[in-house]
């Protein structure tokens, strides 16, 4: 939560969390350099870090998890391929339309379930080479699932997906901005799902706390080029070892952590789903988000989310009905109760007979 807003209950988003004081004393102590020369220390510290932990050859710190998509969506293509992603990513909803706009790139979207797009479904959508078809290059998944409410595209899962994009000479992506909510929740290191897609990148802002940046990880190559596209697109930066120290320490300490705000996710979702007027579907609540539907309260999302807010409760909606509130290090179980207890008074507003 912002330090100017400390009686909010920010659910908006985990986006929203500020770096740690561990953080802010490693960013006034970090070794400093010009990156794009190469020479800053922390900046080189954090990509190799970031490496190992996904076990790839090699990373590179980017901007935001938008510009890490662009990145390794060029990197993997060239203008005018055809590119495999599921309906609701992220990467189609929220990024600008640049995978179209700026990567020149034709996305075909395929409903899968819970952002897991099954594999049969692409098969069936890769056309054979002929002069009227756009060429198929890339699949991409997005794991955790923003738009699901944080779902997990599961390491099997991840496999059979890896085993088409072989079979078709196509590259696979992951977008996994929150892949260690993904690795946490399951209980299975991280390598478990990095090791069946060619590249990937994973958010240092969001629940891991940083104030600023992602990590675009693949083979030596990958990251060589993503290199140059990334000064390309002007996220060619300097000292940014300013960015990155936060991000060691993110890597040594915030991972774990992770569980408590699943925890609190599943007791938010259990108790919102005792609410009348509000359905959850509680399977889907798999890491830190709780996407609800409000219906049966018959308001308008936006009052509703209005309504939330005057008791101090910040949420986002995520179209008709769709309520999502997204766990993080800024909420804490007092939280919890209180945001329950404020749509409950919602409810009966409401629903005074009830
Ligand atoms: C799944 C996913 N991918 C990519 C992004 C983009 O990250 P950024 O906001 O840092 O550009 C987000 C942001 O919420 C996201 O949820």
């Amino acid at each position: 939560m912002g330090t100017e807003d400390k009686e909010k209950i920010d659910l908006r988003s985990d986006t929203v969390t500020l770096p740690t004081e561990e953080m802010l004393e490693a960013i006034r102590h970090a070794p400093l350099g010009d990156d794009v020369y190469r020479e800053d220390p922390t900046v080189r510290k954090l990509e190799q870090m970031a490496a190992e932990k996904m076990g790839k050859e090699a990373a590179l710190l980017v901007t935001s998890g938008t510009q890490a998509n662009l990145v390794s969506l060029m990197n993997n293509t060239k203008r005018g391929d055809l590119v495999f992603l599921e309906a609701e990513c992220h990467i189609y909803w929220y990024e600008g339309g640049g995978i179209s706009g700026v990567a020149g790139l034709l996305p075909w979207r395929i409903k899968g379930h819970w952002g897991a797009i099954a594999p049969e479904d692409i098969e069936v959508a890769i056309r054979p080479k002929n002069i009227h078809f756009p060429e198929p290059a890339l699949i991409c998944i997005e794991n955790t699932h923003n738009r699901y409410g944080g779902t997990i595209v599961t390491t099997s899962q991840l496999h059979a997906l890896s085993e088409v994009a072989k079979r078709h000479g196509l590259k696979f992506y992951m977008d996994g901005a929150r892949i260690f909510n993904a690795s946490v929740a399951l209980k299975v290191n991280v390598k478990e799902f990095t090791k069946h897609v060619d590249n990937l990148m994973f958010c240092l802002s969001k629940s891991l706390c940083c104030p600023v940046g992602s990590i675009v990880a693949g083979d030596q190559k990958f990251i060589e080029k993503a290199r140059k596209t990334r000064k390309i697109l002007g996220g060619g930066m300097r000292q940014a070892g300013v960015i990155a120290a936060a991000g060691i320490v993110a890597l040594e300490t915030m991972i774990t952590r992770l569980e408590e705000d699943h925890e609190n996710a599943k007791r938010l979702a259990e108790g919102l789903a005792k609410i009348n007027g509000i359905k959850v579907d509680l399977a889907c609540v798999q890491t830190n988000m709780v996407r609800f539907d409000i219906s049966g309260l018959g308001l308008p999302e936006e009052l509703f989310v209005q309504k939330l807010k005057e008791n101090n409760v910040l949420v986002s909606t995520m179209g008709k009905n769709s309520v999502r509130m997204v766990t993080h290090r800024g909420i804490e179980r007092d939280h919890i109760e209180k945001t329950i207890n404020a749509v409950e008074t919602i409810s009966t507003q409401v629903h005074p007979e009830k």
